[in-house]
């Protein structure tokens, strides 16, 4: 592992059910990403991409092997110090956005360190940069059922990079969208990534989302090919 390693997965296998009804998900899959890097995770469906993304991030624990992000092997975290890392360093988006339908664009994009207990007051500035990258602040007193799903999800993504994390891990962020708001999402992505220098690995079908990005690693049958 070279010291530019922001992400390293070690052998990891993971399986679903128990006893007589056991799936197995992950095979001693491997492999790492760069700091700075943007990587396409693709695969068939149901070869484990999303079991793979969830673990990375630290949403699901129960795994063998080992997976460190930022030189830190996160299963051997406390829960709380998991949670913390979790929130400072990576910012995650889905397929579907997750808004809080009774808040405004701005009033979402917030809540995550709203929660965590700071002002909105402290974070006005941050605010107003990440709605300019975003190309949101016309909208930012919109509700989200007055936006198209492009600019949902751009909301979303607003949301995920508000706190400034090191790591976007994507699950099919354009999977929900027409081409040309998937196009536009692209394209964002690929700004954060040059002008911020934020890392993103991304689960994605599309060929022409994959050609955004400056690698692909392929899974087949939970093993990395
Ligand atoms: N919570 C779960 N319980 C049981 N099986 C699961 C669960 N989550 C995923 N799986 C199974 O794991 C396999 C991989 O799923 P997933 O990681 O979602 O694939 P992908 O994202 O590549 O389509 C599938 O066969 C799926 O049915
Ligand atoms: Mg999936």
């Amino acid at each position: 592992m070279s010291n530019n390693t922001i992400i390293e997965v070690k052998n990891v296998n993971k399986s679903f059910g128990k006893k007589d009804n056991v799936t197995k998900v992950l095979n001693d899959a491997s492999f790492s990403v760069e700091r700075g890097e943007f990587v396409s995770l693709m695969g068939a469906s149901g070869s484990g991409k999303s079991t793979l993304l969830y673990l990375i991030g630290g949403l699901d624990r129960e795994f063998e092997g080992s997976i460190s992000l930022a030189g830190e092997e996160i299963n051997r975290m406390k829960e709380k110090k998991l949670s913390k890392f979790r929130l400072d360093k990576i910012g995650f988006v889905f397929q579907f956005y997750n808004l809080v339908q009774n808040l405004n664009v701005e009033d979402n994009i917030l809540l995550p360190l709203t929660v965590k207990g700071k002002k909105k007051s402290e974070l006005k500035k941050e605010l107003d940069e990440i709605l300019r990258l975003t190309g949101l602040t016309e909208k930012r007193k919109a509700m989200p059922s007055q936006l198209s799903g492009g600019q949902q999800q751009r909301v979303a993504i607003a949301r995920a990079i508000l706190g400034n994390p090191e790591i976007i891990l994507a699950d099919e962020a354009t999977g929900n969208l027409d081409s040309v708001s998937g196009t536009e999402i692209m394209e964002l992505f690929k700004k954060l990534n040059d002008e911020k220098g934020i890392t993103i690995l991304q689960v994605t079908h599309s060929e022409k989302c994959a050609s955004y990005s400056s690698r692909i690693v392929k899974i087949e049958n939970g093993h990395i090919a």
